[in-house]
């Protein structure tokens, strides 16, 4: 088996990618990495700075799916209207999925909606409550269109640029923005020189941030 689940220092489980060797998170804390770097930099600010209560939210690399259920308590909270774009070419199967200990980490954790995340049709909108609606592109992001001017906020989430470097490419951050709304947000736990110069080079306002536990800096972007 190429994948095996692994237990993070936060208590909370990620899954190990053997032939990539790789984790899907930080081993010092998934949950704790998730919250930090896409919900605490990203969402939080994204609301702070918006007067209405909806967001849209395009991620790279749904995963285990942990940023979406961090995402949906999040709202749930704030009372806030959320549409979430999840992009996965490579979906994980249920078998690995329900071995992971999101129910006993993640409050309020529905296993309805987890299935749902994971098993929801390519390119269909799914409702996961009233105010969410959710949709999964099973596609690489190299070859997904993206709509002009759609998202408010984007968790680039993709394994190391040392590991897959072609995701972290200036074509692919040029579409984004194209799909990113005036002052919309990226933000990703890595914070490259190369990456830092793609952003700079596109023209967006780059901020370094502490990083979560056992990672010095994170990337916030704005356009
Ligand atoms: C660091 S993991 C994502 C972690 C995820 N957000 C989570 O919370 O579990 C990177 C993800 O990017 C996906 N991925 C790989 N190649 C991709 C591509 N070309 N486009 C979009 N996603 C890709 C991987 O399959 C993997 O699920």
């Amino acid at each position: 088996m190429n994948l095996k689940i692994v237990r993070t220092n936060d208590g909370s489980d990620t899954i190990y990618n053997k032939a990539l060797d790789e984790s899907y998170h930080s081993l010092h804390g998934s949950i704790k990495e998730s919250e930090h770097v896409y919900i605490n930099a990203g969402l939080d600010r994204v609301v702070n700075n918006k007067k209405n209560k909806s967001v849209s939210i395009l991620e790279i690399g749904l995963g285990t799916g942990l940023n979406v259920l961090l995402t949906i308590n999040y709202a749930k909270q704030k009372n806030m209207k959320i549409f979430y774009h999840a992009i996965e070419p490579f979906p994980l199967e249920n078998s690995i999925l329900k071995k992971l200990n999101f129910s006993r980490k993640i409050k309020e954790f529905d296993i309805k909606i987890f299935e749902k995340i994971h098993n929801s049709k390519s390119q269909t909108v799914t409702k996961l409550s009233n105010n969410f609606k959710f949709k999964r592109s099973i596609n690489r992001l190299e070859e997904i269109s993206l709509k002009k001017e759609k998202y408010d906020l984007i968790f680039f989430d993709a394994f190391a640029p040392s590991k897959q470097p072609d995701i972290w490419d200036k074509k692919n951050f040029s579409n984004i923005k194209y799909a990113m709304r005036r002052e919309g947000v990226i933000v990703t736990y890595s914070s490259t020189k190369r990456l830092k110069r793609i952003l700079k080079n596109l023209k967006f306002k780059i901020e370094i941030l502490a990083g979560p536990m056992g990672k010095k800096e994170m990337t916030r972007a704005t356009k």
